[in-house]
């Protein structure tokens, strides 16, 4: 358990889970503390017949700067990853129950690639998405090289997962990656209230149809542990401890 995470079910907002990212000293950059707690409530929600709609929020101006580089450097000077990371991606593809993220500012890495899993996104109209897995010696996570390219094409896909380009709220909207666009102080109201409609809706239809729409999990899995071998051999090359000591001596 940690405290930058907060998990709530509002009484104003019933069969709504909300999983906040709350480290804003940091972006909100994730820790593998913080993705067990996530992963712990996703996994929760499953089985838990009360709970229909999962939200994703952030803080005022950072939804999350995505993983914490200090447990990357970590990991790349023979540390262990732990199985926090991975983890959470099946969770989130594993999530039995709709997904709704409310990002404001900031959304980077999985920032961004936790919203490929998302039903619906709204997004404020500063909000900004970007990967920059290449910039750091990594690769995209998150099945996002499957996902980005079938609700993009490729050549957007190619601009945010491999060049690394960042990607302004109506971009976003315009690449299918997000759903709406509303002011910062709109989208955390606009997120519950989307979340509390599909929460009165018939579970067990709802359900169906979301699968229909999600298609095959076995592939998506498949994807993020293609990835993950990727990724956890770059974590340890020399050109991503570069990288990661850059950030960390900026
Ligand atoms: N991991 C660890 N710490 C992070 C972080 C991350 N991903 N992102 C931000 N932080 C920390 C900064 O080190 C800083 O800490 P400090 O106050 O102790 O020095 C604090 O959060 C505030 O960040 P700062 O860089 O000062 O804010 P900014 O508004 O100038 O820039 C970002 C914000 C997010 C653009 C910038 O911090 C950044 O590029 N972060 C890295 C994002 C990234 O590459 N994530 C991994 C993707 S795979």
């Amino acid at each position: 358990m940690t405290d930058h995470i907060i998990v709530e079910q509002p009484s104003a907002h019933p069969g709504v889970q909300v999983i906040r990212f709350n480290r804003p000293e940091k972006k909100n950059a994730f820790t593998r503390a913080m993705y067990r707690t996530m992963t712990d409530a996703l996994t929760a929600a499953n089985t838990d017949a009360n709970l229909r709609v999962t939200v994703f929020l952030g803080t005022e101006g950072s939804f999350s700067a995505g993983n914490d580089i200090g447990d990357f450097l970590a990991t790349a000077m023979g540390g262990s990853m732990g199985d926090e990371l991975i983890d959470f991606l099946y969770a989130l593809a594993k999530s039995e129950k709709p997904l709704v993220s409310g990002v404001d500012g900031l959304a980077i890495g999985i920032g961004t690639t936790l919203n490929l899993h998302c039903d619906l996104t709204i997004a404020s109209d500063r909000s900004q998405f970007r990967t920059p897995f290449v910039d750091l010696a990594l690769v995209p996570e998150a099945a996002s090289s499957l996902i980005a390219p079938r609700i993009m094409g490729h050549q957007r896909a190619f601009a945010m997962l491999a060049a690394g380009e960042a990607f302004s709220a109506e971009e976003a909207r315009e690449a299918g990656l997000i759903w709406k666009v509303t002011t910062p102080d709109e989208v955390e109201h606009a997120a519950l209230a989307a979340a509390t409609k599909l929460a009165a809706k018939p579970p067990e239809a709802l359900k169906i149809a979301r699968d229909l729409i999600c298609g095959s999990r076995e592939e998506v899995i498949a994807r993020i542990d293609v990835e993950a071998r990727h990724f956890a051999t770059r974590l340890k090359s020399a050109e991503a401890r570069a990288a990661f000591e850059a950030f960390m001596r900026r």
